[in-house]
Order: structure tokens, then sequence, then C-alpha cells
């Protein structure tokens, strides 16, 4: 059992004995190769290039080249399948502009997921938006290109940690990121991501609140709801645990003028040092109302590159961090998930029942509250 305190980077299903990976990548190019033409082809390109003016700030025309005959043989095979693609904000450009439907922050793309009329969803992010997809819209089929694609945060916590805090805090409703399995899902009061914590926990009819399993999303909603005691489970995310207090500070002195935005799994003193802090989707508003001369957005990689171009007038600047889960989605795995039908979801139905009143709970409460 994960302790708190305690992470473990693995995606469960890795964990389990006999677990097989879903596919091998030689396996996976032979398999398309012998049915579509996935050679560089300037032509393609060239048809395609109103997709690539959506990205031709961060993407080369060469490796445009190679990207477009993956781009038009998913589009096409999306219409075949009646199939919609989901893309976090996190995606690299050529998923997130080349063959999402929709894009967006966690919040954003569960709703989303209850609301499309496929019959098909393709989740390009990571394990666990997979899984809400599921538990939402159990009669549709979700695949997920690569099972590996797992969570730092999700992989920190299991149901008994939850049941240990409920243990720990007698009475206390426990709020549960959404970067969680549907086991911890199903075992909590509640669901939050990103863009609604601090008002799903103030809205708790309880003076103490569990936050589980971010530490430092908690610390920061604490900060932002003093009238709680909140205690939480110490797990965090691997990519933004990364940035310090300090390295915030010399970057503002070695570069007057620029703007920092932190997403709030940032410490609460990297959060604290930047000018704004919020979900995905959160720092892609405040950069397009705000339009600063100077961008460093303190967290995924992706999220600048997917903004680039719709915002020539911003630089952004600076160090980011790349997600190694978010990264294992790529163009040639989504082909073959939905060429193969491979990479089904699926989750327990006595399990998926439970979460879904965690979510669904969440879904209603931000609609109530206006998010
Ligand atoms: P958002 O809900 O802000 O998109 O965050 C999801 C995530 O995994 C960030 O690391
Ligand atoms: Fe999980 Fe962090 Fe990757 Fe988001 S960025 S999916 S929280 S490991």
């Amino acid at each position: 059992m994960a302790k708190q305190g305690e992470t473990s980077y693995m995606h469960p299903g890795l964990n389990k004995p006999g677990a097989i990976p879903l596919f091998d990548l030689p396996t996976l190019r032979a398999s398309l190769s012998d049915k579509y033409d996935l050679a560089p082809s300037p032509e393609i390109a060239a048809e395609l290039s109103h997709i690539y003016d959506r990205m031709s700030r961060v993407v080369t025309p060469a490796d445009w080249a190679i990207y477009a005959p993956y781009v038009k043989a998913i589009n096409a095979l999306k219409k075949e399948r009646n199939a919609v693609i989901l893309g976090h904000n996190y995606m690299t450009p050529e998923i997130y502009h080349g063959i999402s439907d929709f894009g967006g922050d966690s919040l954003q793309l569960a709703i989303k997921a209850t609301e499309v009329e496929a019959d098909v969803i393709v989740q390009c992010g990571v394990h666990f938006m997979a899984e809400t997809s599921k538990i939402l819209s159990p009669e549709k089929t979700v695949l997920m290109p690569d099972m590996e694609a797992g969570c730092s945060l999700a992989e920190s916590i299991t149901a008994e940690g939850v049941e240990e805090m409920r243990r720990r805090y007698p009475g206390a409703p426990v709020v549960t990121y959404v970067n969680t399995t549907a086991e911890v899902k199903a075992a909590s009061d509640i669901c939050c991501t990103s863009s609604n914590a601090a008002q799903i926990v103030a809205a708790q009819d309880s003076d103490t609140v569990i936050m589980t399993p971010d530490q430092y999303l908690a610390q920061n909603v604490a900060k932002e709801v003093p009238q709680k005691n909140i205690v939480w489970w110490e797990g965090s995310c691997i990519v933004h645990e990364q940035y310090s207090a300090k390295d915030l500070r010399d970057f503002r002195e070695w570069n007057p003028g620029t703007r920092l935005i932190a997403h709030p799994e940032c410490p609460p003193d990297v959060v604290a040092e930047a000018d704004f802090s919020g979900s995905t989707s959160g720092i892609i508003k405040y950069v397009t109302d705000e339009k600063p001369e100077k961008a460093l957005l303190i967290t995924e990689c992706s999220m600048a590159s997917n903004i680039s171009d719709q915002l020539p007038e911003v630089d952004f600047v600076g160090p980011c961090n790349m997600c190694p889960f978010m990264k294992k989605i790529t163009l040639e795995k989504v082909l073959y998930a939905l060429d193969t039908m491979t990479g089904q979801v699926e989750v327990d139905p006595s399990v998926a029942d439970k979460a879904r009143l965690s979510v669904q709970r969440m879904i209603d409460l931000s609609h109530q509250l206006g998010i």
C-alpha cells in the first residue's frame, strides 16, 4: 500500500504480475506500414497547410512533412469510426492542433466527454483522464493510445490511502484531485481539478477538509481558503515539483519584465513568486487576455508551444519541464489505436458507479458556482 509521503511513478497496470505491454513499437510500425503510406510528404503537408498554420512558429516545415501523412490518416479514420479526440493542453502541437477535436484542461475534457455524441473517444492525455471519460461515458469506447501514460500523482495514493486519511481525520470530507485512479475517486467524496479546487474546498460543509493526493495543490488552496483546516496526502507532480522559488527569483533578476505564470501543482513558495497561478486553461486565458511582451510558463513545455502561433506578440522565454507520461502519446500510437481499436479502457462497473458520483458532484458544483 502506498503510504503518506511515498511516491512511485509506475502505472498500476504495469506493476501487476503478468502484465504485458499493449504493443511494441516495431510491431506497431510494421502493422501501420502494411496499410498506410506514411512516408514524409511535402504534398500532403501543403494540402494540410491550414492546419500547419496553427503551429508554424514551433514546428519546422520539414517536421510537418513527416507529421502530415499521419494527421491525414487519423482525421479520415476518425470519421470512419465516429470518433472524437480529446487533447489535453500538454499534448505536442501536431497532436493538439493536428488531430484533436477538443483541447483543454482536465475539467474541460471531463465535461466534454459527457457532451460528445461519438461512439469512440480517443484520449490524448494520460491514463486517469481516459478513465474519467470512461467513468462518465460507460457506453462509449474509450481508447488510450499508450497505457503506460501514467501520472506521478495518480501513482502516489491508493483507495487504502484515502481510508487511512479518513481514520486520521474522522468526519472530514475527502476532496480528491482528478489526477487519481478510479478506485481512489470511488473512495472519495468529491473530485476537484486545478481550476476549481479552491471553490470546491470552500464549499465543503466541514472545518477540516482532506485533500488528496497533491500536497502542493492542497497547500496552495490552503492559502486561498484560510477559513478551512486543510490536511493533505504527500503526493506530488514530478514536473512541477522541480521548480524552486530561487529559480524564479533568479530568472526575474536576469530577465526583467518577464511575466511568470505557474501551475498550482508547483510548491507554494514558487506560486508565491509568480505573477499568476492557474490551471492549464487558466494560464492560456491569462496570457491571451494580458498579452505580456515576455512570458515564462512554469509548467509543462507543450503549453507555450500550443499557444505560440495564436499569440505572435508574446515571446515565450525560459526553461520548461517535460512530462514523460504525456509525451508517450504520439501520432503513430494514436493511428494504431484507432486502426486496431486497441487500448480500450475498462473500469469495473461497481468502481465506476462510485467514482462517477465523485466526478459528477464536482461537475455539478462547478456549474452551480459558475466555474
Ligand atoms: P490541468 O487540470 O490544469 O489541465 O492539469 C492537469 C495536469 O496534469 C497538470 O499537470
Ligand atoms: Fe501527472 Fe504531473 Fe504529468 Fe500532469 S504533468 S500528468 S500531474 S506527472
